[in-house]
């Protein structure tokens, strides 16, 4: 039975496989530091969004353990029972933290992507979104049925063009973006963002899974950097990235967030996040709030690494102010190869590959973490560096780091 179905999908494989486009399944130990161990081997990662160095923080896993002493499951979704104290003050302090009315947790960021769209917008709407945004709102996109026009934050006036033509299609229409862009660190436009929404009449989304903890002044992310949190609809927060937990959730006004209470999907079928959880990341919280040295020394450090990358002669695609740094695989690149060579030196540096990003566009992602030291960016941009040499031939053993 089903076996026409396995071959096709045996087939399908094979055709990633050739493509280099197959994921490989590798078991990672995630260590204090920057550090992960992987295949026996400790190697410095520059893999993680986990961008404060909070996972491993010892507040955060004692408030974690402390609450995990008293109960592990949540047991069911937060609209029957699993709405316990732990989760009802962290959306509070989240609200308090963002300076919003409200707050409402899902059990991830991308359900909380997701399920705020799905819960919003409905077929008689219109949707600008923009093309880059992660894929949790172009799902969220698809759950409306609502018509999805895609714009690029490159080319405002082209939006507005769209804007103009597309505006009056929908009964309500809405302006969908992240505010730091997962795969290259930038930062959405904003000040002009809500410009536009003011002016056609849309409400604007805005993803900051990448920007909550690490930029603006107070770590409220990409709004606060941009100055626009009072002019944003809404904003959608993930707390397992910098927050260094897992979850995520909405932050808006009252009535907003108590509509996606009664409607939104993935929060009320699905178990609410263990308590223990919700509990580590209010510590996490206290820290980003308590330690703003931590976000200032990441900032630091990700200029450092930009400046470093262009004196080796790689290629940055993109400049941002997030901890991101995209470095463009030069055309032949074999990526997974790289990879593996990076690794057997010391260094975790992920490869991403279509279609997570555009052909053409396949790059080596590299995420600091305030535990970063700069000498060890500068090791890995070399190690990196002399793999790709303009000669086009690898190194057959890079410099390697001493462990
Ligand atoms: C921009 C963006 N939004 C949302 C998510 C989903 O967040 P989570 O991993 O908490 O589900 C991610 C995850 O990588 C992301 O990069």
């Amino acid at each position: 039975m089903n076996d026409s179905l396995r071959a096709v999908l045996q087939k399908r494989l094979a055709q990633l496989q050739s493509a280099g486009q197959d994921r490989p399944r590798r078991t990672v130990q995630s260590l204090p530091q920057g550090r992960c161990r992987c295949d026996g081997r400790t190697l410095i990662s520059f893999g993680s969004n986990d961008y404060l160095g909070l996972t491993h923080h010892p507040d955060v896993r004692a408030a974690f353990a402390d609450a995990a002493g008293r109960q592990v499951g949540s047991g069911s979704s937060a609209l029957i029972t699993g709405r316990s104290d732990e989760h009802a003050a962290l959306e509070a302090e989240l609200a308090e933290f963002e300076h919003s009315e409200a707050a409402l947790l899902f059990p991830s960021g991308y359900a909380a992507n997701a399920g705020t769209l799905q819960a919003l917008i409905g077929p008689e709407d219109v949707i600008f979104s923009e093309r880059d945004n992660h894929a949790s709102l172009i799902d969220g996109c698809r759950l409306t049925r609502a018509a999805v026009h895609l714009f690029t934050r490159h080319d405002l006036p082209q939006l507005r063009q769209i804007l103009s033509t597309h505006r009056n299609q929908g009964r309500q229409a809405f302006l969908i973006t992240d505010g730091v862009f997962s795969m290259d660190g930038t930062v959405a436009p904003l000040a002009r963002l809500c410009s536009l929404a003011e002016e056609f009449d849309a409400a604007l989304i805005v993803d900051e899974a990448h920007g909550t903890g690490v930029v603006g002044a107070e770590g409220r992310g990409a709004c606060e950097l941009e100055n626009v949190c009072g002019r944003v609809f809404l904003r959608i927060v993930t707390l397992s990235k910098a927050l260094g937990g897992l979850g995520g959730a909405v932050v808006g006004d009252a009535p907003t967030i108590a509509w996606l209470w009664n409607r939104a999907r993935p929060q009320f079928f699905s178990t609410a996040l263990p308590p223990a959880v919700c509990a580590a990341v209010r510590a996490s919280l206290k820290i980003v709030r308590a330690e703003p040295e931590r976000r200032r020394r990441l900032q630091k450090l990700t200029q450092q690494a930009r400046e470093i990358v262009r004196d080796a002669g790689l290629t940055v695609l993109a400049d941002g102010p997030a901890p991101i740094i995209p470095l463009q695989a030069p055309a032949g690149c074999r990526i997974r190869e790289t990879v593996d060579c990076l690794m057997d030196a010391g260094w975790y540096l992920p490869g991403i590959v279509p279609p997570t990003v555009p052909p053409g566009t396949e790059r080596f992602r590299m995420s600091l973490t305030s535990d970063h030291q700069v000498d060890e960016v500068r090791a890995v941009i070399e190690c990196l560096a002399s793999h790709m040499r303009p000669d086009g031939k690898s190194r057959s053993r890079p410099p390697s780091r001493t462990p």
